[in-house]
């Protein structure tokens, strides 16, 4: 892959850049970036995409730079930013129906697994409260996770509604934990992110997956179908 990474200063970034430092092509930062003309691997990064990529990663704060740029070249686009607003995610539908573009804001396999085993959990389980908790790193600046918004939100289509607990401490990287109650017995499902480089190796893949797709949105229900028996 030839990967023009939008975020490339930030930790995501970095991480990714470390782990696929050949196929970076171009590193990008937002126009106010205090790293821009700085090196990042052998690339000076830059506030442009010059269009010298096959496929654009996104883990920046904000979408809009890497979608006009994708749109524009007409190439595929991974987007892990979290706290997108309601008018950036109907920004990245639109953009779906001309390129392939794949969002999640957790790149785990393991946690879309997790996902999965909550969500059939929920629905079997009779009668439970649900309890979500997720900790994190003192620097995450969105609380809720983007994680936790997310299974709270399919677990109401399911008709249940989870009470969200976050925890901002030290240099935790992602925990995430169901408790379901009922007044006799408690079930826990659990996931721990043990290192950064999950996220950053879970981008590459969903790329790796998104190079293959025609124009349309995808995400991690995609990604666990195509990489786990
Ligand atoms: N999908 C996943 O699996 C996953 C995992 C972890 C994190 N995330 C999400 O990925 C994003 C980045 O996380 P991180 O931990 O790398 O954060 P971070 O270390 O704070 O990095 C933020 C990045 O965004 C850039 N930025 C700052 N202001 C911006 C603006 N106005 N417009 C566009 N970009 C701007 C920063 O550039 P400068 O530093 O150069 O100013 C930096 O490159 C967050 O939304 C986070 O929640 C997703």
């Amino acid at each position: 892959m030839k990967i023009a990474l939008f975020g490339a200063t930030g930790r995501l970034g970095r991480a990714i850049a470390t782990l696929a430092e050949s196929e970076i092509s171009e590193a990008i930062a937002h126009p106010a970036s205090p790293s821009l003309g700085k090196k990042l691997g052998s690339r000076t990064i830059s506030p442009r995409f010059e269009n010298h990529s096959n496929i654009l990663i996104d883990v920046s704060l904000s979408p809009e730079q890497s979608l006009a740029a994708a749109t524009q070249a007409h190439l595929p686009l991974v987007i892990g930013i979290t706290a997108l607003t309601p008018e950036q995610m109907s920004q990245i539908e639109e953009a779906s129906k001309k390129i392939p573009i794949f969002y999640s804001p957790n790149f785990s396999l393991g946690m879309a697994l997790f996902k999965k085993l909550c969500l059939d959990a929920a629905t079997r389980f009779p009668a439970c409260t649900l309890d979500l908790f997720e900790a994190h790193h003192i620097l995450k600046k969105d609380a809720p996770s983007g994680s936790a918004l997310h299974l709270s939100e399919e677990l109401e289509k399911s008709g249940k509604t989870a009470s969200i607990h976050s925890i901002r401490s030290g240099k935790i990287v992602g925990e995430h934990k169901l408790l379901l109650n009922t007044d006799e017995e408690r079930i826990e499902i659990a996931h721990t992110a043990h290192s950064r480089d999950v996220f950053a190796r879970g981008a590459l893949t969903a790329a790796r997956f998104l190079q293959k797709q025609k124009p349309g949105l995808y995400g991690m229900e995609h990604l666990l179908l195509y990489s786990l028996p």
